[in-house]
C-alpha cells in the first residue's frame, strides 16, 4: 500500500525516528541516496507562496537523482476546473511522488485517496509536517534524544505549526505545551490525538492560555507568525489578540537556562518575536531552515521504499 505523509501522525514513533536517523546520514553525505535516479520526476505544487519549501524540495529532489516539477496552482487546472482526485490520476502515471502546499487538509486527503504514488503535505491550514521533521532534526542536533524534552509553542495555537508540534512532538515522546488565547486554541480533535499518542510514547500534551506557564522550564521555545497565509484580512484582530504571546527576552527568561528558540520562518520581527531573540545566541533558525533539505530527502527516500 502506498504511504502518504499528510499529517505528522502518519508516521509511527519508530518510523519518525528512522527518518530522522536517515536525515542525519544524508546531511553528513549529501549524495548517498539516489532513489530518483533515472531520473524520475516529483511534482511539487503550490497554492500558496513559499521560499524554503520550494527550494528545499527542488534541491533535495535533484540531490536524490530526480527532477523537480514545480507547479503554481494558479497556472494549472487544479483548484479550478479539476479536482485533486482527477489531478492525482493524471500525475501518478508520470511522477514518482506528489508534494502539495494547499489550504484545506481535505484536499490532500482527496489527492491521496487511492493514489499510486506518495502524496506529501508541504503545508496546509492544519499541519506543516515536513517542517516538523526539520525542527525535530534541529532539536536532536542541539539536545540529543527527543524523548522527555519539553517544547513550548506560544501564539496562534490553531495554526499549522502548533498543531503539527502537538502530533509530531507527542510521537517523539516529548512534552508539548501550547500557550494560546482561547479563541486560537488548537482543534480539540488534534489535542485528543496528541494525548492518545503521548500516552504510549511517554510524552504529554497541554494547552494553556498563559504564555509564561507554557514556557516555564521549557527546553525549546517556538513561535510562528500571528498571520498565517490565508488569514491576512484578520491581521488587525490577531495583532491585538496575540500581544501577550510575543517571544521576548522576558518570556525566554522563564524557559530553561539552556533553552533554544525555533521559528519556521518567515518571521515578523517585533510581532511574534523580538529581534534580540530570533537573531540572538539561543536561536537555531538557520540550521532549522537548512534541515528542511535533509529531512525531506530522508522522507522521500523512506516513502519511495515503503
Ligand atoms: N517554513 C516554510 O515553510 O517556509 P516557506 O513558506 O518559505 O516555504
Ligand atoms: N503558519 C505559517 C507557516 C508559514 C511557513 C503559515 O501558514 O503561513
Amino acid at each position: 500500500m502506498t504511504r502518504h505523509f499528510l499529517r505528522d501522525d502518519d508516521l509511527s514513533p519508530a518510523e519518525q525516528s528512522a527518518i530522522l536517523d536517515l536525515a542525519v546520514t544524508l546531511k553528513a553525505d549529501r549524495y548517498q541516496a539516489r532513489p530518483l535516479e533515472g531520473p524520475q520526476t516529483v511534482a511539487v505544487i503550490f497554492d500558496k507562496s513559499s521560499t524554503r519549501t520550494r527550494v528545499s524540495f527542488a534541491v533535495g529532489i535533484a540531490d536524490l537523482g530526480g527532477v523537480p516539477l514545480i507547479i503554481a496552482t494558479a497556472s494549472s487546472q487544479l483548484g479550478g476546473k479539476e479536482t485533486p482526485s482527477d489531478t492525482a490520476r493524471v500525475l501518478e502515471r508520470q511522477v514518482a511522488a506528489i508534494v502539495w502546499r494547499t489550504y484545506a487538509q481535505v484536499g490532500l486527503e482527496q489527492m491521496a485517496e487511492g493514489a499510486l504514488v506518495p502524496v506529501v503535505n508541504a503545508l496546509s491550514d492544519d499541519f506543516h509536517p515536513c517542517q516538523l521533521l526539520a525542527d525535530l532534526l534541529t532539536i536532536r542536533e542541539q539536545k540529543g534524544d527527543l524523548k522527555g524534552l519539553t517544547v513550548a509553542f506560544v501564539g496562534d495555537g490553531r495554526c499549522n505549526m502548533a498543531q503539527s508540534y502537538l502530533l509530531a512532538g507527542a510521537t517523539a515522546g516529548m512534552h508539548v505545551r501550547i500557550g494560546a488565547p482561547t479563541e486560537f486554541a488548537p482543534d480539540a480533535a488534534v489535542v485528543a490525538d496528541a494525548e492518545r499518542i503521548a500516552s504510549s510514547t511517554g510524552g504529554s500534551a497541554l494547552v494553556v492560555t498563559d504564555a509564561v506557564e507554557a514556557v516555564s522550564g521549557a527546553d525549546i521555545v517556538v513561535t510562528d507568525t500571528w498571520v498565517s497565509m490565508g488569514k491576512e484580512d484578520e491581521k488587525a484582530h490577531r495583532v491585538a489578540t496575540f500581544g501577550s504571546y510575543k517571544v521576548d527576552q522576558a518570556l525566554m527568561a522563564h524557559a530553561d537556562d539552556e533553552a533554544i528558540f525555533l521559528h519556521c520562518l518567515p518571521a515578523d520581527r517585533g510581532y511574534e518575536v523580538e529581534a534580540d531573540v530570533i537573531d540572538g545566541p539561543r536561536s537555531v533558525i538557520w540550521d532549522e531552515a537548512e534541515n528542511r533539505l535533509h529531512a525531506q530527502k530522508a522522507l522521500l527516500t523512506w516513502l519511495l521504499s515503503h
